[in-house]
């Protein structure tokens, strides 16, 4: 049925002459496409278009168990279209050469070429009006540059991660306001799957096959990718898993916004890393970990040496005087480990970068000790760890293979414990990250909460009368620990004013940090004014 109506709109879409003009896609009245067949008994809560016009997503949902389904509604080709599809593959395969130079948009620059060859190539073809050429090359792009099958999806600012658990089986989506969501998208045999795995792969430059069936990679735009390959390891087939990364990461402003951080708890590590004070983000699986440790990681003072060190790359800094380095998997048979280069070795390296503060991706294994060993020699540090709460945190750090020794634990300074959590705001009952404690460590077993979540209220309790950083702070600065909360009071009306003039990208914000660094007093005397701040110290980095 929906398949007739499909059929329908494109005999109707043929008969409407569109040029093709690969730049002016939007202004190309190709009407969306027809529904998709909406699951027997499900309701449509929600629709919005991925990539005008060809593909579209209608989110159902079951009344009697609220159980939520994405439905994907893409174009396709018709058999005509199909055919002449696979041999214009072949064309571009053949025809289109690597660019001379280093590209920053692959997609583009494909776009580009494959037009020009199009039209080369479109009368001996055999006839086909515009609006199939223009669904051709959107399937070309998808399947060529794109991400394929699954290129919709990574098109969706809504999806968090999106993952594939083997043949046969809906591809899931977390989606940000539905949560864990089945697709009508699935791979239906091995070939399909595996193929996909193995474009997935190379796109991130890495290798996979039966030997070496185990691959963590981050492909272009720095989504995370973890693939386990054919039946080796995964008995139902090839599972891949991508975690999407925001182009436009979140800053600190986001993080406000979004209620995980209150202005005051931002104002106050803003302080504490000023003054090198080491930090660690705890929590679960895709709690915001590595989000909130690169939004605090951006209030470092501009010009400090800073390494980062992670297994894939996903951390993103506005800082000039910055090294990243990413680990390296084996490519030795058997169980040799010829070639690895393990976060523990570059936890090692980094030192010799003479790093002021070494960030830390994710501490696993016997990185975690030389990062205590480097925050024991005066640098600062910043890490996340997997972790419900601090004491389970501290259990696996005093054990192996950390092994650290109880003594070490309180270098680090400051331990942050963020969770999701699921709040009724208005009707809704939604999903939401809040940081729900920071504690001091003033000694082993020995914590000081410095702020607190109050669950019910949703707001953040600070506790800064036990504060051991204000006070640690004080005594280095030579400053009153009262003079210190003046000081984040000002910060805190630093971060309000960036909020209302919806400064919000992180190097926006990072220039405004960075200005209030170089000119404190003159800063803030012009935010109290409500006057325009210019900044000046725009970040270089990409
Ligand atoms: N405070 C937040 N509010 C809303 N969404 C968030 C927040 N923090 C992170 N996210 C989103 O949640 C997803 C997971 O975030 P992130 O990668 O930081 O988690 P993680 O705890 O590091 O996960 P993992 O354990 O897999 O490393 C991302 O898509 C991110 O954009
Ligand atoms: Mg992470």
């Amino acid at each position: 049925m929906a398949r007739l109506k499909l059929k329908e709109t494109l005999t109707k879409l043929k008969r409407v002459r569109i040029k093709l003009n690969i730049k002016k896609k939007q202004q190309i009245a190709i009407p969306p496409p027809p529904p998709k067949p909406i699951p027997r008994g499900f309701k449509v809560v929600e629709k919005y278009p991925l990539y005008e016009p060809f593909a579209h997503v209608a989110i159902v949902q079951y009344p009697k168990t609220g159980e939520y389904k994405y439905i994907l509604d893409e174009l396709q080709l018709d058999p005509l279209e199909r055919s002449v599809y696979n041999r214009i593959l072949e064309i571009l395969l053949a025809e289109i050469e690597s660019p001379k130079e280093e590209i920053l948009d692959p997609r583009r620059f494909f776009a580009e070429e494959a037009k020009k060859i199009v039209d080369k190539y479109r009368i001996s073809l055999g006839w086909l009006p515009d609006v199939s050429w223009y669904k051709i090359l959107y399937h070309a792009e998808r399947d060529l540059v794109g991400f394929g099958k699954i290129d919709p999806l990574m098109r969706d600012p809504n999806i968090e991660d999106i993952s594939c658990d083997g043949v046969n089986k809906p591809v899931y989506v977390w989606h940000r306001n539905y949560e864990s969501i089945e697709t009508n998208l699935e791979f239906e045999n091995d070939e399909e799957l595996d193929n996909m795995a193995v474009k997935l792969v190379h796109m991130a430059g890495k290798h996979v096959s039966s030997a070496f069936p185990i691959v963590d990679a981050s492909l272009l735009g720095k989504h995370r990718l973890a693939v386990c390959y054919r039946r080796e390891v995964t008995p139902f087939g090839t599972a891949f898993t991508i975690r999407k990364f925001r182009e436009d990461p979140y800053s600190i402003i986001d993080l406000i916004n979004l209620g995980t951080f209150s202005e005051e708890m931002a104002a106050y590590f803003w302080l504490c890393l000023e003054n090198r004070a080491s930090i660690m983000v705890l929590g679960g699986t895709a709690a915001g970990k590595t989000t909130a440790l690169n939004a605090l990681a951006c209030l470092i003072k501009p010009g400090s040496k800073i390494v980062t060190i992670e297994e894939t790359a996903e951390l993103n800094l506005p800082h000039e005087n910055w090294v990243s380095l990413i680990a390296r998997q084996s490519y030795g048979l058997g169980g040799s480990s010829v070639g690895e280069v393990t976060l523990f070795d570059l936890v090692k390296t980094s030192m010799r970068h003479r790093p002021d503060i070494l960030v830390v991706g994710e501490v696993r294994g016997q990185e975690a000790y030389v990062l205590f060993q480097a925050l024991a020699t005066g640098h600062g540090g910043m890490c996340t760890m997997h972790a419900e709460n601090l004491d389970s945190a501290v259990k696996r750090l005093t054990s192996k293979p950390m092994d650290i020794s109880p003594a070490y634990i309180p270098l680090m300074n400051i331990v942050l414990s963020i969770q999701r959590v699921h709040l009724v705001k208005g009707a809704e009952k939604k999903a939401y990250r809040r940081v729900i404690n920071v504690n001091e460590i003033a000694d082993y077993e020995d914590y000081r909460c410095a702020f607190r979540w109050h669950p019910t209220k949703d707001v953040y309790i600070p506790a800064f009368d036990k504060s051991l950083m204000l006070s640690q702070i004080s005594e280095r600065i030579g400053a009153s620990k009262k003079k210190l909360i003046e000081e984040i009071d000002r910060r805190k009306e630093i971060l309000y004013w960036m909020r209302e003039r919806n400064i919000r990208s992180y190097k926006d914000v990072a220039a405004i940090i960075a200005e209030y660094y170089a000119r404190p007093k003159q800063i803030y005397e012009k935010v109290v004014a409500g006057e325009e701040v210019k900044a000046i110290a725009v970040s270089r980095n990409p």
